[in-house]
């Protein structure tokens, strides 16, 4: 199965940067803000966030700007790019969405990427303006199904129509670059249903599309009801048909592949996401954000009251973080590179690392361009398209070859930072 939903805070880990960043390191030039609140959990989610209570904002906002503070020194301004996520931003009272929009707004300027995630049930015409009077100028909508049957099972709290009315909302407010999640895989799901799902994206307009595989989360009710046999996972051939369809219908759309899982018109690629796969650095802040400054990881611990009480009290947050280094770092560069189509530039790799890739993992290299998994020129090392629905395979290879020597990661424990 093709993994590969935007898990922001849950891979390698370590302490956020300190001092150091703003002299030695060069400065993260995108931020990620997360917001732990949602106005119902969706019963495929394991993301970090609470059903939305009245008064939590206050609080947290407060926290947000010291923990951004913290990180002032570390962060370029403006950033390339500001990704606002959760959780779902848009369940915010329009007060506190605009105190938030107004915090990062040191960040942003005027060719920064200003994204928002919203839920299109939480989208009105007010909310919308606010959104774009705060700077945004990229919305990423999810809408997940435009099928009533999927969208019940998926437990979200709209209807075709609301997602409808919301992308037209935003587009009318002026929201230039819009984006649409949606997802297959579904129990119950068909290849017709998602066929239309696809359509109603793209007869809509949407400017990007990113089209995730369910991934069925132990600790989420499609989880357990999957585990007790209450529901079924889509089978493979079924979800590798729904993955050709998004392909070949985002192309007919003039959605170019780019990613794994993306597809956008001429450019709209996510600037943002783009920094993750190229691999370079990053600010996270909030409750169970992820960051990557200066060689280290770090995940904030994912509970709002912790969170909040350290950052209120002049302390870092709890974290969990590591330092990659070596061929540890080179495989998660290359793995990372491979997600897009255009695969892995060879000589930003060497002058990154000093060596050319296929000398530091000759034998899985070697093993895939055999095999006509990984298409390997001059230039550029990339995976070939029919092995786009079973990358992890080719990518699992180039990190165990990675891991082999053992070196170059060090894991840090619940930290104090
Ligand atoms: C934080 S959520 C999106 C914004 C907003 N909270 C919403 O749901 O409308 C980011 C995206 O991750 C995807 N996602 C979340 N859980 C997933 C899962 N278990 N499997 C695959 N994709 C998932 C969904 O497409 C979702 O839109
Ligand atoms: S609204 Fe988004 S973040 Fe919230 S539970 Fe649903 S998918 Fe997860």
């Amino acid at each position: 199965m093709l993994r590969g939903y935007p898990k922001r805070y849950c891979s390698m880990e370590s302490e956020p940067g300190n001092k150091k960043s703003a002299t030695i390191f060069p400065r993260a030039r995108a931020l990620y803000v997360h917001v732990p609140f949602c106005r119902r959990k969706c019963s495929y989610c394991d993301f970090y966030s609470l059903a939305a209570c009245p008064g939590q904002e206050g609080p947290y906002l407060e926290a947000l700007a010291a923990d951004l503070a913290r990180h002032d020194g570390g962060l370029a301004r403006p950033c390339r790019s500001v990704f606002v996520g959760g959780g779902t931003p848009t369940v915010l009272p329009a007060r506190a969405l605009g105190g938030l929009l107004a915090l990062l707004r040191p960040y942003v300027g005027p060719a920064t990427e200003f994204t928002v995630e919203a839920n299109p049930g939480t989208i009105t015409a007010a909310l919308a303006a606010a959104l774009v009077e705060g700077g945004v100028n990229r919305v990423s909508l999810g809408v997940q199904s435009f099928a009533a049957d999927e969208l019940a099972v998926l437990g979200r709290i709209h209807s075709r129509a609301q997602a409808r009315r919301a992308f037209q909302l935003l587009r009318h407010a002026g929201v230039a670059n819009l984006s649409i999640d949606l997802m297959y895989g579904t129990p119950g799901q068909t290849l017709e249903s998602w066929r239309g799902s696809l359509t109603e994206a793209t007869a809509l307009g949407a400017d990007h599309l990113s089209c995730y595989c369910l991934t069925l989360e132990p600790a989420t009710p499609l989880g357990r009801d999957c585990r007790a046999g209450r529901i079924h996972e889509m089978d493979e051939a079924l979800q590798r048909d729904c993955y050709d369809a998004a392909i070949d219908h985002a192309a007919a759309a003039g959605l170019k592949q780019y990613e794994l899982s993306n597809f956008a018109r001429p450019h709209r690629q996510c600037v943002h996401n783009l920094t993750y796969w190229h691999n370079e650095p990053y600010v996270g802040v909030g409750p169970g954000a992820a960051g990557y400054l200066d060689g280290r990881r770090w995940t904030n611990r994912a509970n709002l009251e912790a969170w909040a009480r350290a950052l209120c009290a002049g302390h870092a947050p709890p974290a969990r973080g590591e330092r990659l280094t070596g061929r540890a770092l080179m495989a998660e560069t290359v793995m990372l590179a491979l997600r897009l189509t255009r695969g892995l530039d060879r000589r930003a790799f060497a002058r990154r690392f000093g060596s050319d890739v296929a000398e530091v993992f000759p034998r899985s290299i070697a093993r895939h361009q055999a095999v006509g998994s990984l298409v390997v020129t001059p230039g550029r090392v990339r995976l070939a398209r029919e092995y786009y629905f079973t990358s992890n395979a080719v990518l699992s290879d180039l990190v165990a070859e990675g891991a082999g020597e053992g070196q170059g990661k060090t894991t840090g424990g619940d930290t104090k930072q």
